[in-house]
């Protein structure tokens, strides 16, 4: 049987960038640099992406072109018998988690863009806008509603496979969400106390640097990322023989960064100009957002323009998630694809019922004290992500190994790559201590 692949160069560096920005960067980036002591936070996201992305990501592009398999059976197929492929089953249950909360937050999306085309925020003050924020988020239902919608849409996209329904997409809409974030990042700096914004954002307090901010750290890269639960390994079992997998992980990790450094610089000195909090979280987004496009010339036009790509943004990250699924369901367990997207979307849209209907105020849907919603981010971004992402490196630093790993990055050979010594390194040593330094700590 033959499998789907990437059509292009492009194609495969535009559909893992698809999946990797999303409301992960807009959105939840934003919000954990806000309750983390931000521009502390801004430095050890970036050291940590700088020392651990690029290496973990390029092992699971290794695991993946190696295999041709799904997260499951690439280990499978690499250590039959053993226990190795938990750490792709792990995978495909965080998928499920992921899912859930961050259809949730995708549905906003859409009930912003039917708000924006309404002309529902001009002339509104911020008290205004954050009220209606809150209310919305209040009404459980109607955010079940466009969170399986939006699960829906997922659904469709993913049933019609690889190459024509992810690539085609992310193609053009990502290059444009980059476009109108720039002009988004003149306007807010333009506006009157911004520089308070930019020095939240960039001067980092050294004394902030907490094991809270590590482990939020740490899980905001994987979760940016999209590591440490096999959509890299899926997507890069559809990557040709022939393709350059270190370029591919840098541009990757190069564009998803510039958009999270983007957002900051879009939402930190608006935020400081309106006097939203930076620790408001959810509302820090969703109310600083419409403000600074009531105070834009066509603004009406840019916030419809805007919100429509955050959608899509978000929608070929879920495309990327439910892929884990449903590439596991069709390749494994011999479900057809029809099917396996069937069952794979209802599950997700279970789960997420439970996690819209948490964020109620004073809700009884929780866990460990935390909203159901809260749990799930927490046990996805800061407990799986960093596990996956561990026992991946120790599987191809310790197991795989040198020779292996250097063949499927060079492509047997015909590539010349100065610094595969220094990133196997980082793999082997540096990379599994420092997730285990920054998991104990975090978690204690
Ligand atoms: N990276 C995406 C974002 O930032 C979300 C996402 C897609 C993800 N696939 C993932 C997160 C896999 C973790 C793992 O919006």
């Amino acid at each position: 049987m033959s499998r789907d692949g990437f059509g292009s160069k492009l194609g495969i560096v535009a559909a893992a960038a698809g999946s990797a920005v999303g409301l992960g960067n807009i959105y939840r980036f934003p919000c954990e640099l806000g309750n983390n002591g931000g521009g502390a936070f801004l430095l050890v996201y970036l050291m940590i992406v700088l020392c651990l992305g690029i290496p973990v990501m390029l092992c699971e592009l290794v695991i993946g072109r190696k295999t041709q398999r799904n997260s499951i059976g690439a280990f499978k197929l690499l250590k039959p018998k053993t226990a190795w492929p938990v750490i792709g089953y792990m995978g495909v249950f965080c998928a499920f988690i992921i899912m859930a909360f961050y259809c949730t937050i995708a549905g906003w999306t859409l009930e912003y863009i039917i708000k924006a085309v309404g002309n529902q925020f001009q002339g509104k003050d911020l008290a205004t806008i954050e009220q209606e924020f809150n209310a919305f988020h209040n009404m459980g239902w109607r955010n079940v509603l466009w969170g399986s919608i939006f699960i829906f849409l997922t659904a469709f996209v993913v049933f019609k496979g690889v190459a024509d329904g992810i690539e085609k997409y992310s193609k053009v809409l990502m290059p444009m969400l980059l476009l109108i974030l720039v002009v988004l990042a003149i306007r807010s700096l333009t506006l009157p106390g911004a520089r308070a914004g930019l020095k939240f954002l960039f001067h980092p307090d050294f004394s902030k640097i907490t094991g809270d901010v590590l482990i939020s750290a740490l899980g905001q890269v994987f979760f940016s990322l999209s590591m440490g639960m096999g959509v890299l390994i899926t997507y890069g079992s559809y990557i040709k023989k022939d393709d350059n997998l270190a370029t591919t992980a840098l541009s990757v990790t190069l564009s998803d960064t510039l958009v999270a450094v983007l957002a900051g610089i879009v939402i930190f000195p608006a935020a400081f100009s309106f006097g939203v909090k930076p620790t408001e979280g959810m509302g820090l987004v969703f109310s600083t957002l419409p403000m600074i496009f009531n105070q834009m010339p066509g603004g009406y036009f840019f916030c419809i323009i805007f919100f429509v790509l955050l959608a899509v943004a978000a929608l070929t990250s879920t495309i990327s998630l439910l892929e884990v699924i449903v590439a596991y369901f069709v390749e494994e367990l011999h479900i057809k694809r029809g099917w396996a997207t069937v069952i794979a979307s209802l599950g997700c849209m279970v789960l997420g019922v439970f996690a819209s209907l948490s964020l109620r105020d004073g809700t009884s849907i929780t866990i460990a004290g935390m909203s159901f919603f809260n749990s799930l981010d927490f046990l996805s971004a800061k407990i799986l992500l960093p596990i996956g992402a561990f026992f991946t490196v120790i599987f191809v630093g310790w197991l795989l190994g040198k020779t292996k790993f250097f063949e499927e990055i060079t492509n047997q050979g015909s590539l010349k790559l100065s610094v595969k010594g220094v990133i196997f390194f980082i793999i082997k040593f540096l990379a599994p201590l420092a997730i285990a330094f920054i998991f104990i700590t975090g978690l204690l």
